[in-house]
């Protein structure tokens, strides 16, 4: 939802900024803008559009030459993409970047137009630079006290980064609700939204806390609370390295992340496994702990809750407790039925998604407990919830998460382990069997990315389809959630996800031979109840594709397309056959030439609701 970043130093800021913004690109893209300082002179260019029609029109119109900035990629929320919303905005001596938004921004956009003040853009954005500019000119020209008065005026979610005109050394930046670090080099400083941004340059930075404000220059970065006062911040070490954030020759990062998926299993699990039993106890969780919780809810957005969906059937089928999920932005405001002796697990690969937020804080003023599976550190998510476990995906940049899921649900088994044991629906030796079997997965993962071949048979199918339909039960229900969800978010072909039972009760009507229908069948009991289902469609003149094991034959013209796989426990199966789901997406994407790692109207981190 916005990327920021913010340069001061040596180099040559637009190059730096630029080389940021190309990775954060996945927090929005229509439109990017710089602000640099040249012959202490700020000038801004931007244009609506990718990162690549800004660079296009700088070679044309020039690119400002300076060592310190700001600069923006835009995911439109107030105002249409276009040059005139783009970001940088300014106001007098502010020139400003924002990710987020001002609730308030109508109230005090009338104030400033009281005041004879003019707006140039539709956005949010430009009411804050516009107010920061005169509480600039009412405090005698102090920036600080300036954005200290500002903040206090401002309703909503924000990260700004802020340059003013009187001092060309210098980058501000601030941070409400939207993350924001501050990166630490040699004789230079940054800003960013996320640290893949930085990485190239440093590893060393400070995490901004809410009500933060930093100000760079050379020499190092100070920070300030609301009250002007001087804080001492920890320095932090990123554990990520460059090329965990680049695309490492594959032609896209979805498909690379995709690839990176045993190693992300093997770094998520392996150091919560002791003597061949899942131990989460450096994560808050013991065995006791466990015991206490009568209920649980699983609540996260999207891609998140479909890893809650595949952890509901585990946690239910091994450990015997009820399990709700829940869409976040539902729950939130739906009076949720939650409180004391219950458990709220907030998943979430970036940690920062609005409504996920929302609905931690809102489970624990009910009197919840809770806990978070966040992969990225340090986000507000991680740092809210009672018990935290960080999956060890590394950044995921493609804004389809496949390694993310991954890791989500290897967790999710590994709390189902856990609990099952202590709450002795299993026992010892069936807790070792099962975590062995998920240590196994990277393997067979493996195993089936060397034979991805059938994939692209079946995506040269599906371009043509207008509309699809994923069906499964039980645990392949679950999983058909995902495999639609990443079909649709990037090949822009309409799906839907279908408990292969209930088709019959309405949907079967859509069936013709233009719907295709992606069949997963992977659990024993239910092979031959999918199969029904499938003749079903089939009879309707559906072509259908069979995500199955290799070892289940069904009679002949059941399915046009089988995808094999490896034979393992059916419990683990998920983890197996998302992955040619994940596949079929990415290779129809491919096929239909749309933008694979940054689909149309989509970002990676949703921090509005
Ligand atoms: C966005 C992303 C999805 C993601 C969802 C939740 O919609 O495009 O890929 O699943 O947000 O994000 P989170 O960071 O909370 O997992």
């Amino acid at each position: 939802m916005c990327g920021i970043v913010g340069y001061v130093g040596q180099r040559e800021a637009a190059d730096v900024l630029l080389d940021g913004l190309s990775r954060l690109e996945y927090r929005g893209y229509d439109s990017a803008g710089i602000a640099v300082f040249e012959n202490e002179i700020i000038k801004v260019a931007k244009s609506k559009g990718r990162l690549a029609d800004l660079q296009a029109k700088m070679q044309k119109e020039g690119k400002p030459s300076g060592h310190a900035g700001i600069g923006h990629t835009r995911w439109a929320t107030h105002g249409e993409p276009s040059d005139r919303n783009s970001h940088p905005h300014g106001g007098g001596n502010v020139t400003l970047v924002h990710n987020g938004i001002i609730e308030n921004y109508k109230k005090l956009k009338e104030f400033l137009l009281s005041k004879g003040r003019k707006f140039e853009s539709d956005t949010d954005t430009e009411v804050i630079a516009q107010l920061l500019d005169y509480y600039y000119e009412e405090h005698h020209g102090n920036p600080v006290e300036a954005i200290v008065k500002t903040l206090k005026e401002l309703e909503g979610s924000y990260a700004l980064g802020i340059v003013f005109a009187d001092f060309p050394d210098r980058v501000f930046a601030m941070r409400k609700e939207s993350p924001l670090i501050v990166g630490i080099g040699e004789n230079e400083c940054f800003i960013a939204s996320d640290m893949t941004a930085i990485l190239k340059y440093t590893k060393n930075y400070y995490l901004l806390e809410p009500g933060e404000i930093a100000v760079l220059s050379r020499q190092g970065a100070k920070v300030y609370n609301l009250h002007y006062q001087k804080i001492e911040k920890e320095l932090k070490t990123a554990d990520w390295d460059v090329s965990a954030a680049e695309k490492g020759g594959y032609e896209h990062y979805m498909l690379k992340e995709i690839h990176e998926q045993p190693e992300s299993i093997k770094k998520t699990i392996t150091p919560r496994i002791e003597n061949g039993l899942p131990n989460l106890e450096e994560c808050g969780i013991t065995p006791e702990k466990l015991l206490e919780f009568n209920k649980i809810h699983i609540v996260a957005c999207g891609t998140a809750m479909h890893a809650g969906m595949v952890g509901k059937y585990v946690i239910e089928k091994l450990a015997k407790i009820s399990v709700n999920v829940d869409i976040a932005s539902e729950f939130r405001y739906r009076e949720p039925l939650v409180g004391e002796g219950d458990l709220v697990i907030v998943i979430s690969q970036s940690g920062e998604t609005a409504d996920s937020l929302a609905a931690l804080r809102l489970s624990k003023e009910l009197g919840a407990k809770t806990l978070a599976i966040v992969n990225a550190k340090g986000s507000s998510i991680a740092r809210e919830a009672d018990m935290l476990i960080y999956t060890h995906a590394g950044p995921e940049i493609a804004v389809a998460s496949t390694k993310a899921y991954m890791v989500q649900i290897a967790v999710m088994y590994l709390f189902a382990f856990e609990l099952a044991l202590a709450n002795k629906k299993i026992d010892e030796t069936e807790c070792r069997r099962l975590t062995a079997l998920l240590q196994g997965t990277p393997d067979k993962i493996s195993e089936i990315l060397e034979h991805k071949e059938m994939t692209q048979l079946i995506a040269s199918e599906l371009i043509t389809a207008d509309s699809l339909l994923y069906i499964g039960r039980g645990l392949d229900y679950a999983l058909s959630m995902e495999g639609s969800l990443k079909l649709k978010e990037i090949s822009y072909i309409h799906s839907e996800s279908y408990a292969a039972g209930e088709l019959k009760h309405g949907t079967i009507s859509l069936i013709t031979e233009n719907m295709p229908v992606i069949a997963v069948a992977t659990q024993q009991n239910l092979f031959d109840k999918t199969i029904s289902n499938i003749k079903e469609v089939k009879a309707r003149g559906a072509r259908v594709v069979l995500v199955s094991r290799e070892s289940y034959q069904p009679e002949k013209d059941v399915a046009d397309f089988k995808f094999g796989l490896p034979d393992y426990e059916d419990l683990l199966m998920p983890m197996l056959a998302v992955v040619p789901l994940q596949l079929i997406a990415y290779y129809t994407a491919v096929l239909k030439g749309t933008d694979v790692d940054k689909p149309r109207n989509l970002a990676k981190s949703v921090t509005v609701e």
